[in-house]
């Protein structure tokens, strides 16, 4: 069977379901999700893995609907949270405390204190500021909390400058060479059990040379860190792993494996991963339909899809890149179309410049590689309703969010 999103007898099919026949019955704008897809990605990577001791940590930030992170628990991952939000859809989704990783720059005390009552495997913390708080939470409950250190290398991770997190100038984790003298103060307080480093360089990397040296940054702090008299157990690398978006090179999850697993495996300490994007991001499509065709002296040829950057702002946001293509394309002559959304804004263009057959008002139309950080940063500017998710799974379809209502729109409104 072909996992994921191919063309069959002329029209789109997800896992071997047309999805005409799903749009037919869901309607648009709507997520597809393909659960061969995210097996089979998790099958590469974890099995890339095998040799050396190591914990996936599925970054629930890149898609975080239940039913989806219940499959993605099914295949032996944990979880990496973001948020008080993220820990609570994470317990709901079955995974145990001891399972969650907490990450996130600022992190309230409410959730912290969440975090420290369920015991989580580790909260990676930011600053000093947040070891001493994590630390009078812990005592306050007579527990000791186990800690990570987030450390900003400051490496540069040659990818989009929206999201690279490792650089002295981002706002994340603390700065490297503070890192020994932190960690020896979060040894002393009573509240805290340091446990691991962690390091997060930024989104869609497809270069290993930065997360090399990164991993020699991590590994050279544990062993400083042993010789100070604090011993870890877990080097967390963070995510990161980029997928092709338009053909261009993604990093192999083996070359990437072999480049990273050996520098951790040398210290002794289990390796953590916290896969988001390389996981979910090709295992879903968004599908939306042509609500209006337009071209004027002088203007581009517009398709104007009836979806646009309230369910994927990630073209606006960051100029990103998605292949769109017609669910069941027709034969003739091609023509080149600006496709854009529906919102009153210019920056609502999912694809300039691109080339379609004979399309017509009412054609479904699929924005590819949407999977991640699609359906979590859709939002319902201009009232718009959040879309409907769909899982394929097993040659079987399943509504797996309904779409909004209007009721739902305004529930907690006066
Ligand atoms: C701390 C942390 N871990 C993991 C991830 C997941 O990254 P990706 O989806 O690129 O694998 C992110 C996202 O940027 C992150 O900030």
């Amino acid at each position: 069977m072909a996992a994921g999103f191919t063309y069959q007898n002329g029209s789109l099919h997800c896992d071997e379901v047309s999805l005409a026949d799903v749009v037919a019955q869901v309607g648009t704008p709507l997520y597809v999700y393909s659960g061969a897809s995210i097996r089979a990605a998790f099958a590469a990577l974890d099995g890339a893995l095998s040799a050396s001791r190591h914990t996936l940590h599925y970054a629930l930030k890149a898609n975080s609907t239940l039913a989806l992170l219940r499959l993605i628990r099914g295949l032996g991952a944990h979880a990496d949270a973001n948020s008080g939000g993220e820990i609570q859809v994470a317990r709901r989704a079955g995974f145990e405390p001891a399972e969650i990783v907490f990450t996130g720059v600022g992190k309230t005390v409410d959730e912290l204190d969440l975090a420290v009552g369920l015991g989580v495997k580790a909260i990676n913390i930011e600053s000093d500021g947040e070891a001493a708080r994590i630390d009078r939470l812990a005592q306050a409950r007579g527990l000791r909390a186990r800690v990570a250190l987030r450390v900003n290398p400051d490496i540069d991770p040659n990818t989009h400058a929206h999201i690279s997190t490792g650089q002295r100038f981002n706002k994340f984790g603390v700065p490297i060479e503070h890192a020994p003298a932190l960690l020896r103060e979060m040894a002393r307080r009573p509240g805290l059990e340091p446990v691991g480093l962690h390091v997060h360089l930024g989104s869609q990397l497809v270069e290993m040379a930065p997360l090399i040296r990164a991993a020699h940054a991590l590994a050279g702090l544990a062993r400083a860190a042993r010789e100070m008299g604090v011993p870890l157990q877990h080097l967390d690398l963070g995510g990161g792993l980029g997928i092709a978006y338009g053909g261009e090179a993604a990093p192999d999850p083996v070359h990437y494996a072999n480049a990273i697993a050996p520098i951790v495996a040398a210290t002794g300490l289990d390796l953590l991963l916290e896969p988001g994007r390389y996981l979910v991001g090709p295992a879903g499509v968004l599908v939306g339909c042509i609500a209006d065709l337009k071209r004027y002296p002088g203007s581009p040829r517009f398709m104007v899809l009836d979806t646009g950057m309230t369910e994927l702002i990630r073209p606006a946001l960051y100029q990103a890149f998605h292949r769109i293509g017609a669910v069941t394309p027709r034969a003739g002559d091609d023509h080149v179309y600006e496709v854009v959304g529906p919102l009153c804004e210019t920056s609502d263009t999912l694809g300039h410049q691109r080339r379609f057959g004979p399309v017509e008002v009412g054609d479904p139309i699929a924005i590819f590689d949407a999977g991640a950080y699609g359906i979590v940063m859709a939002s319902n500017y201009n009232r718009r309703r959040q879309p409907a998710e769909v899982l394929i799974d097993d040659g079987r379809w399943q509504i797996i969010r309904q779409r909004q209502s209007y009721d739902d729109l305004m529930a907690r409104e006066v």
